[in-house]
């Protein structure tokens, strides 16, 4: 028998005192995504994809990746894929860029952002791209400067900020330290990522704290794996700590494949129905935003694990 639970420190709860009125979604499913499906998808149904996630009111699409079709033969398509999906007018199409071969075939097939990406642990780093994390941000200076010349936005992610595979714990204040090099570099944004989805809410307070006290909240956004369903607890400690950035991918599909157990992004269903319960806007209909979520499930030919997607929308107002 436990005793009785010890008073709590303090009765006043400021939890929820500084939530935003929006947020911005940035949706990567057609490349988080597809990335990790065995099936080969075909071009018109990335195209089918990426129309129903513009229908739903996304704004911000990750379509593809300029990387090697060797190493990731699922998106072997990306210059068919940028040259046929044309962003309406007000929403951003953006790949996935490694390195200065990739900004060429990004250029040439008319994307006007690109995103570049290192880990914080070496091991995942090196799996994932072949290098060390010294030698990626050297082929980053390349590539980041050279984009922004062009008059393209570039954005950043770091993976593995919550724990790596291979390495277990990683110091945040590496993590920290390759986010400030993204900045200087001309990253817009980096977005601080939990690869393998095994990241709790007092941890990421701990992240949040170190990052926010170096970047302006602006520059980071979350993108969040939700493995192990600790992903929306994550957020909303991001929410609370001033975070305005979120990325989503429709129904949950996705991972990493050069991270065993990454399957599972944060499913964009389940963050939109969180923050539209908790009155905050995102600009999405969330009824169209699970009818892509079943047509991203048709198209993989498989079930996706998204909670919405699966349970469907309930109407609060019945
Ligand atoms: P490498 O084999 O070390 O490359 O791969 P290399 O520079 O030695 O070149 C080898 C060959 O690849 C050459 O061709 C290059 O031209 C070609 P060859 O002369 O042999 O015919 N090559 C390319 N081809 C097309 N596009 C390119 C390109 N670059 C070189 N851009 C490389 C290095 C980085 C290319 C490779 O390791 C790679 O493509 N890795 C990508 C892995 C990946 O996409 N992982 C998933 C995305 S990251 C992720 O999911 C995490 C994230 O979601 C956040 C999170 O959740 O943590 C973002
Ligand atoms: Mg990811």
């Amino acid at each position: 028998m436990t005793g009785p639970l010890p008073e709590p420190k303090t009765r006043g709860v400021d939890l929820f005192e500084r939530l935003p009125d929006q947020v911005s979604i940035y949706e990567v499913s057609p490349r988080d995504g597809l990335q990790n499906e065995r099936a080969t998808v075909p071009l018109r149904s990335k195209l089918r994809l990426i129309d129903a996630l513009v229908a739903a009111g996304l704004r911000r699409i990750e379509i593809t990746s300029f990387v090697s079709p060797t190493w990731i033969p699922q998106l072997a398509d990306a210059d068919e894929v940028a040259e046929h999906a044309k962003p309406p007018v007000g929403v951003s199409f953006s790949a996935l860029c490694p390195n200065p071969k990739g900004l060429e075939r990004a250029k040439k097939a008319g994307i006007k952002e690109i995103a570049v990406f290192i880990s914080a642990s070496e091991t995942h780093n090196k799996k994932n791209v072949n290098k060390t994390v010294d030698e990626t941000l050297r082929a980053f200076e390349d590539t980041v400067g050279p984009a922004k010349e062009a008059g393209m936005r570039v954005r950043g992610y770091v993976s593995t900020v919550w724990g790596c595979a291979y390495e277990g714990e990683v110091d945040p204040k590496k993590s920290l330290s390759i986010a400030k090099r993204l900045v200087a570099m001309g990253c817009y944004q980096v977005s601080i990522s939990d690869t393998i989805g095994a990241g709790t809410p007092r941890q990421t307070k701990r992240i949040l704290d170190l990052m926010l006290g170096e970047l302006p909240r602006e520059a980071i956004a979350m993108h969040m794996h939700d493995t192990r369903g600790t992903a929306l607890a994550n957020i909303v400690v991001g929410l609370e700590m001033g975070i305005r950035d979120f990325d989503g991918s429709v129904a949950g599909m996705g991972g990493c494949p050069y991270a065993p157990g990454a399957a599972g992004n944060m499913a964009t269903e389940d963050l939109v129905y969180m923050l539209h319960g908790m009155g905050i806007a995102t600009g999405i209909d969330l009824e169209r935003l699970v009818e892509a979520g079943k047509a991203a499930e048709s198209i993989v030919g498989r079930e996706l694990p998204g909670k919405v997607h699966e349970a469907g929308v309930r109407s609060l107002r019945a």
